[in-house]
């Protein structure tokens, strides 16, 4: 695992863009995995500078999203598929045919989560995964856990998540209960990972993650054992190790 030591948020995001558009630039047609979040936000916007400067082309990019709250319309504007749209999809000149998120609109569950991990099957395998990291060190919707999860999985929300995500949604009622996420081995599987992380809030899991034992407990952990991990966190992030 490689930690790269950004300044602040802003310098976190510049090198995480760097280094994601370092990806696409030597290889065209990466296909990425991407991540929502308020974390890679940053990033997202410096890839629509850079491509709005003629320095980055997406044309040939393929993307395969995290997860995605299961009963939400790509319309409505909490679903994953919304954020992404609006982040970076609509923004630069990748061919949104060429972009994956799980469909939150399939009901059936095992359905949904086997065609996702035929979509990522067939993609070839995810050249570049960003990640942003949890408070508890869940990795996409991978909640601490008796073991870590393989494939595409259908998981129920813990209150904590639903309380934290009640604030954008109308009622409580409309918050989703449950979310689509890929597995922790199908993200071990990607080439090459970036975690990205920021303030003083996430210090303590970060430490967990970095210096602390694998353990599902903390999903990230599993990070410590891919071959081709990078951590761009920022200094108040760091500031426990
Ligand atoms: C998002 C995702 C989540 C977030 C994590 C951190 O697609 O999979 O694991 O990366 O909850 O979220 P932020 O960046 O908002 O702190």
């Amino acid at each position: 695992m490689q930690v790269i030591r950004a300044k602040d948020y802003a310098d976190m995001s510049r090198k995480a863009a760097n280094l994601i558009a370092a990806q696409i630039l030597v290889k065209p047609n990466s296909v990425l995995g991407l991540a929502t979040g308020s974390t890679p936000i940053g990033a997202y916007e410096e890839l629509v500078r850079k491509h709005e400067a003629g320095d980055l082309d997406f044309s040939k990019v393929k993307s395969i999203n995290l997860d995605e709250y299961k009963g939400l319309s790509p319309d409505n504007d909490q679903s994953y598929r919304y954020f992404m749209n609006d982040h970076l999809f609509n923004h630069v000149n990748i061919d949104k045919a060429n972009t994956n998120v799980p469909n939150g609109l399939e009901p059936d569950a095992e359905k949904a989560c086997r065609e996702y991990d035929e979509i990522i099957a067939a993609s070839g395998g995810i050249d570049l995964q960003l990640l942003g990291l949890g408070h508890n060190g869940h990795i996409g919707f991978n909640e601490p856990a008796d073991e870590f999860s393989k494939g595409t999985n259908c998981v129920n929300l813990t209150k904590s998540t639903i309380d934290a995500n009640k604030r954008f949604f109308a009622s409580e009622a409309d918050v989703p209960t449950q979310a689509y996420t890929m597995g922790c081995a199908s993200i071990m599987g990607a080439k090459k990972i970036l975690l990205v992380v920021s303030g003083k809030d996430k210090a303590p899991i970060l430490k967990k993650v970095i210096c602390g034992p694998v353990t599902p407990q903390v999903p990230a952990s599993l990070l410590q054992l891919h071959p081709d991990a990078i951590v761009i966190a920022d200094e108040d992030a760091l500031s426990e190790i």
